[in-house]
């Protein structure tokens, strides 16, 4: 079988994560190819295994083209010389979404606005036919985006961003994205059969995200695709594929626990748990007192939305030195406040800076 480009996006200062991942899942070596954005190659089914199972990629895109360009004339010679019609029947409708960052004399509409004139002028030239553009709900979606004189343009196979997890009742306050705190589980080393507690678990996405790693679950079940729409692609392996994966499926071994100092994030963390179909241990407790032992500890710590910021620094003091007192074989925290974390606990083995809703935030795995 040949093979395709494909380029995945990912929570910006992850890549090296998601690389790693895709490695494990599909056995291509990625590269960075800009901030949330890695490249690879790979066989047309690697699809499937990609979209339905990878834990840290936000988005899968079967890429088209790839390269410098000089100006939006350029972007749409380049676009009009692929030969588009094995990708999109006559009667399919479709969309441009492009994004764009750095200095350019371009918006990204006109950006969309070129590659939609290049595909329809492409396929027309080939077969005969003008394509239907339809902006709401197209067949085919097609994404690129430039980052100052490179380009990347090709076929979404995902749809809605992977991060959206189908058990995500309830959100709280402030969530972690699932993809950045399965990013910290497998930073963590986690292992099946081994203790993992997150102390300040909120609404429940780390320990549910261990619990999903833990029973081998995929990660991105219940939910459609836009490769189901993708004609040239053998749906029956898909199905196949599927139906292999759930006999892979196993009991949770080891304890899964989280602990919240409010009732209502508890409350929201089990009905949350409930919908992914995995047991967690949820309690009440203060992460400042309870004992924290347990093989691999995993946290948002609190970053000042409930919490005034004396108080807020306090708790990080307390925590600290709570947990200087308990056997913890790996420590990955995620914090805005990472400041406190260097004074109260010294050393860190490794540092990922990364978008955390807008705000600056790091993930440290502690000596
Ligand atoms: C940044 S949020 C965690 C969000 C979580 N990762 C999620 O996805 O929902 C921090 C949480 O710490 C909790 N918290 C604050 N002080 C605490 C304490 N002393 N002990 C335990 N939990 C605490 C807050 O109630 C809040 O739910």
């Amino acid at each position: 079988m040949r093979s395709v480009d494909y380029v995945a996006t990912c929570n910006a200062g992850l890549e090296e994560i998601a690389s790693r991942e895709v490695r494990r899942l599909i056995g291509s070596k990625p590269k960075k190819l800009h901030e949330g954005a890695i490249a690879f190659r790979g066989k047309p089914r690697d699809m499937f295994l990609l979209n339905y199972c990878s834990r840290s990629l936000h988005r899968i895109i079967l890429c088209l083209w790839k390269g410098r360009f000089s100006d939006l004339g350029d972007i749409y010679r380049k676009i009009r010389k692929l030969e588009l019609s094995e990708y999109i029947a006559q009667n399919q409708s479709f969309a441009v979404v492009a994004e764009r960052l750095g200095e350019h004399d371009f918006t990204s509409v006109d950006l969309a606005a070129t590659v939609g004139k290049a595909i329809i002028d492409s396929y027309r030239a080939s077969k005969g036919v003008r394509l239907k553009v339809n902006l709401d709900s197209p067949d085919v979606c097609f994404r690129c985006e430039a980052r100052e004189n490179h380009l990347w343009m090709g076929i979404d196979t995902t749809g809605e961003s992977l991060h959206k997890r189908w058990y995500r009742k309830f959100s709280g306050k402030a969530p972690v994205k699932s993809t950045i705190a399965a990013s910290m589980i497998m930073l963590s080393e986690f292992r099946y059969g081994e203790t993992l507690l997150d102390p300040f678990c909120g609404v429940g996405t780390i320990p549910i995200e261990a619990a999903l790693l833990a029973q081998r679950k995929a990660p991105n079940q219940n939910r459609s695709f836009a490769f189901e729409n993708l004609e040239f692609l053998d749906l029956d392996y898909f199905e196949a594929l599927k139906q292999r994966l759930r006999a892979r499926e196993r009991k949770l071994k080891g304890k899964i626990e989280g602990i919240d100092i409010a009732s209502d994030a508890i409350e929201q963390a089990r009905a949350n748990a409930r919908a992914a179909g995995v047991r967690i241990r949820f309690r009440r407790g203060d992460a400042t007192r309870i004992g924290l032992s347990c093989d691999r500890l995993v946290s948002d710590l609190p970053f000042g939305i409930r919490t005034s910021p004396h108080n807020l620094r306090e708790l990080y003091a307390k925590f600290f030195s709570n947990l200087a007192r308990c056997e913890v074989k790996q420590t990955v925290l995620l914090t805005t406040r990472w400041k406190w974390v260097f004074e109260d606990w010294g050393e860190v083995k490794q540092v990922y800076e990364v978008d955390h809703g807008g705000i600056r935030a790091k993930i440290l795995v502690l000596e």
